[in-house]
């Protein structure tokens, strides 16, 4: 899984135990995905593209490294991507923001577009795909496509956690987005479910079940 980086962190990886926990109330799983979010998307923008520019400290001129090129685009997939929104903006506050929504038909069990809207200039941009749960990949994979469609050149996926057939799928999709999650769990369950993963990421995070 050449694609796939897992943060091993201590902080992380002690966050994750934490939400994992069936007790964990909303409040607080909602808290610790704002936590490690931001530890993952420290992570994710590693390798960004520095140049230089010229500035002057009280002391000197000094030539000091910046980021370079346009600002950066955050898409969640809706809607428990969401919740690792709020954790990269406090690390990337001036990051643009875009929304993919997508459903599963019953009948095909293809993921189906709802809503789609995106920062201007995606080809200029890398573009960091947000959704907690890397399980099937199909959705992810979808999401992945829709964004290529609209001209998005550089992309990468942040995941809490992914289930190994979800990582074969994107990777199949998609061999140049690189993933970084928290942890790869074991199998998907028969009805979709990362094990032993957390459960349904957004109704732990929104409190709906
Ligand atoms: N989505 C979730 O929220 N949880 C899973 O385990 C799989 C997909």
């Amino acid at each position: 899984m050449k694609n796939l980086k897992i943060v091993e962190h201590p902080l992380v990886q002690h966050k994750l135990t934490k939400m994992r926990k069936k007790d964990t109330s909303t409040n607080h799983f909602r808290q610790l995905l704002r936590e490690i979010s931001l530890l993952l998307a420290y992570e994710i923008t590693r390798n960004l593209n520095m140049s230089e520019v010229n500035i002057e400290t009280p002391l000197e001129e000094f030539k000091a490294p910046t980021l370079d090129g346009k600002k950066l685009a955050l898409i969640s997939i809706l809607r428990a991507g969401n919740g690792l929104l709020d954790g990269v903006l406090d690390l990337i506050p001036s990051a643009r923001v875009g929304f993919v929504g997508l459903y599963r038909d019953e009948k095909t069990l293809k993921p189906v577009q709802y809503y789609f809207k995106v920062p201007a200039g995606l080809d200029e941009r890398v573009v960091i795909t947000l959704d907690p749960m890397l399980a099937t990949g199909n959705s992810a994979s979808a999401a992945i496509d829709l964004l290529k469609n609209a001209g998005a050149k550089t992309i990468r996926f942040l995941c809490l956690l992914a289930a190994p057939e979800g990582v074969e799928t994107l990777s199949a999709a998609h061999p140049d987005v690189p993933i970084v999650t928290a942890a790869l769990d074991r199998q998907l369950n028969d009805i979709g479910y990362i094990m032993p993963g957390l459960g349904d990421a957004g109704d732990r995070m929104f409190g709906t079940k």
